[in-house]
């Protein structure tokens, strides 16, 4: 069991960190772009590579989690961690690791992000953790740094979530949160996602041996995009992540009764979707009538059979709520369920739902953020602490061990679209705060 803990810094240590980060105060982009030791352009040449699997007309990408697609996608990225001389290796729940070895016995450093999407999404969530990771082993090996912590890429499995409704699927299985219960999980192919592991080269009978044990990781940094607006607007280079909201999904079936649309009565109907329209108000309704931060959103009405001259006897939707108190959640949820037993009521259909994801919030560790403010600074690049309203992979790892979360400006807040876009320059500047990140990690963290 590996307990870290933060020592004081040695004289050597602080000689060695001045020498290695070249100290920057808050000079001109220019000057923290010359300060770089991550290779912007070789970057930003693997980012716009890996865009093309899954490119879209819109100029974003549909590469979901469990997709040929993002299979084909792993396979090049793969490519890239091997070229980078890192030990490539794929666990049960087909998370993708990549080893650097270090000098002394220790737990790894793991850095890394996700390669799926949502459908029609951008080019740079999850992909700039991912790709921004590799990079900084490939600055290292240029430097000839050897780290006394080894290091681990690592690219997570189907982060998203659209295909199964799991979000953080890989990281929540390496956590010890998900377990064998989603092995059944199908899609709507009809594939379990035991046949994806397969397909991933994986027994899904060994889905736990992906667990990772509490304390035996040094600690674990994800950098990512912001996915709102606050870093432009208030023009700060570099957001250092407080902490991350819960989210609890549920899938929920309204069940009316398919009939013809000309001959039936209006009085004599039981419209699922009439029902689920309601139902879908209620979420809002809801989510607005308590104070705070707290959002929900309903994000699709699947009606059946779907034609226009059927009334929708089976609609499928999902509701999904976030905040950082798991017990407005619960309140608000409360609250729908009285408002979906009432249109039940009204409409004559029969709603069911269930829980299919449960993510509690994560905090970030308070030493790791103050080691990645430390290498923002180092680097003349300004910063602000932040919660982060979208869940990461990084959130899960922080159940077993220390987490910090690096994020860089999204262009007029967009996220989860094709039109999402961080500028190279802050792309580059997110990824050298990784690599000084890295480098302070392993100079600090002591075994206890
Ligand atoms: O949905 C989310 O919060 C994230 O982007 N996976
Ligand atoms: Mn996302
Ligand atoms: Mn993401």
């Amino acid at each position: 069991m590996y307990t870290p803990r933060f020592a004081g810094l040695r004289l050597f240590g602080s000689i060695l960190c001045l020498l290695l980060l070249r100290t920057g105060d808050a000079r001109s982009a220019e000057s923290s772009a010359q300060a770089r030791h991550i290779n912007s352009q070789r970057l930003q040449a693997t980012l716009e590579k890996l865009s093309e699997f899954g490119r879209n007309s819109e100029g974003g990408v549909t590469r979901l989690g469990f997709s040929q697609t993002e299979l084909d996608a792993r396979t090049y990225v793969m490519s890239l961690m091997e070229d980078a001389g890192l030990e490539v290796r794929v666990d049960p729940a087909g998370n993708i690791f990549g080893r650097r070895s270090g000098s002394d016995q220790l737990p790894a450093l793991l850095f890394g992000s996700h390669i799926d999407s949502v459908p029609h999404g951008g080019n740079f969530d999850g992909t700039l953790g991912s790709l921004g990771a590799i990079e900084v082993i490939r600055a290292l090996n240029d430097g000839h740094i050897t780290t006394r912590h080894p290091l681990e890429v690592v690219i997570w499995t189907n982060e998203e979530g659209p295909h199964f409704g799991i979000s953080a699927l890989g990281s929540g299985v390496a956590a010890g949160v998900l377990g064998p219960e989603i092995l059944d999980r199908k899609d709507d192919d009809g594939l379990t996602v035991a046949d994806w592991l397969r397909r991933y080269g994986q027994d899904p009978s060994h889905l736990t041996d992906a667990r990772i044990p509490h304390g035996a990781l040094a600690a674990v940094l994800e950098l990512h995009i912001e996915q709102g607006p606050v870093l432009e607007e208030t023009k700060v280079q570099i957001g250092v992540v407080k902490g991350i909201v819960s989210l609890k999904r549920w899938k929920c079936v309204a069940t009316g009764f398919a009939n013809h649309a000309g001959t039936t009565p209006m009085n004599r109907r039981k419209d699922a979707l009439a029902a689920a329209a309601k139902d879908l108000l209620a979420v809002r309704d809801a989510v607005r009538a308590e104070t705070g931060t707290q959002v929900g959103t309903v994000g699709y009405l699947r009606a059946e059979p779907g034609a226009p001259n059927v009334i929708p006897g089976r609609v499928e939707f999902p509701v999904e709520l976030r905040d950082l108190d798991a017990g407005k959640i619960e309140r608000m949820w409360q609250s729908i369920q009285q408002r979906i037993a009432q249109t039940d009521k009204e409409e004559g259909v029969e709603t069911r739902c269930e829980v299919i994801n449960d993510i509690a919030a994560a905090l970030s560790d308070p030493s790791v953020q103050s080691v990645i403010r430390e290498a923002a600074r180092s680097a003349g690049l300004s910063t602000a602490d932040m919660p982060s309203g979208a869940v990461h992979d990084a959130g899960e790892i922080s159940r077993i061990a220390p987490m910090g979360m690096i994020f860089v400006p999204s262009h007029d807040g967009i996220s989860h679209a094709p039109q999402e876009f961080t500028s190279w320059d802050d792309s580059a500047n997110g990824v050298e705060v990784l690599y000084r990140s890295i480098l302070l990690l392993d100079l600090r963290l002591q075994p206890n």
